[in-house]
């Protein structure tokens, strides 16, 4: 057996063309929905980064093969994630969307706050933002709604890239508690995460917005005042138990089951069949 069949995951190489003529309102013809999206697609190439190097700073530290399998699994899946989503970004930038400029920021930001933390910090935040990227991909894949009026080469990468979150979720956890990471220490750092990954979002979210003429429209806020808090209900209250149950002092990414999810997305999306390099 290889190491690579100790994981239950591998990274699915994936190439995806957004064409000139996808609809630039591609999320359901909604100025709100599609900039939400498009604000956490450009978080993603610097943040996966981080969190590549994040836990590759810890890989020599750990013994167990199935982790280490597991590992291999997920810096294979993050750089394919990567790779896509800067596709998607170039994309946006060629509608004429800030898109380099706000790359540029997040990579500034990232870059600051490597050089101001040690190591343990920056895996401790990519604990708290893999938390963070498992809530919003369980959602994701639980509310059919939420992708039904995706135009489908969007829907495309966001199930996917949603259904491999799921898939390694537990990993830079697990990285974590096996090289003797502190409760304390996730607590602080998931404090610090949510309101930097909150901040971050909704930075991107106004500059996208603006550029597409929406900033001020009171009809684009309701909406997405109802998307993120309505009563139906809204994304951040289905989020909130999650994020709650992360401040257990027993918490396990695990302790929530998604197999169910991810064995049906993969059948929707066409993925149950694997594999092909690590690296795109
Ligand atoms: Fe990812
Ligand atoms: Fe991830």
């Amino acid at each position: 057996m290889t190491n690579d069949a100790l994981s239950d995951f591998h990274p699915r190489p994936m190439r995806i063309e957004f064409a000139a003529d996808l609809p630039r309102l591609w999320n359901a013809d909604d100025a709100f929905a599609t900039h939400y999206m498009n604000a956490l697609s450009l978080l993603f190439p610097t943040g996966e980064k981080f969190f590549i190097d994040a836990v590759r700073a810890y890989r020599d530290r750990i013994s167990d093969p199935r982790l280490t399998a597991e590992i291999r699994a997920f810096i294979g899946q993050e750089g394919w994630h990567r790779s896509v989503h800067a596709d998607y970004n170039a994309w946006l930038e060629h509608c004429g969307l800030p898109a380099a400029e706000l790359d540029e920021r997040a990579a500034r930001k990232i870059a600051f706050i490597k050089s101001k933390l040690p190591p343990r910090g920056w895996l401790a935040a990519t604990v708290c933002l893999e938390h963070f990227t498992a809530m919003m991909a369980k959602d994701l894949l639980s509310n059919p709604a939420l992708t039904a009026n995706m135009h489908p080469t969007m829907r495309q990468v966001w199930i996917w890239h949603a259904m491999e979150e799921l898939e390694h979720k537990a990993v830079a956890f697990d990285v974590y508690q096996a090289t003797g990471g502190k409760y304390s220490t996730r607590v602080k750092a998931m404090l610090f995460v949510s309101v930097n990954f909150a901040i971050d979002t909704l930075r991107n979210l106004i500059a996208l917005l603006r550029a597409e003429g929406k900033l001020w429209s009171p009809r684009v806020w309701w909406r997405g005042a109802g998307f993120l808090f309505g009563r139906s209900p809204g994304v951040f209250w289905r989020t909130l138990p999650g994020w709650f149950a992360f401040f257990r002092p027993s918490f396990h990414p695990n302790d929530d089951d998604d197999r169910a999810l991810i064995r049906e997305a993969r059948e929707k999306a066409g993925l149950s069949a694997p594999l092909g390099t690590d690296t795109p």
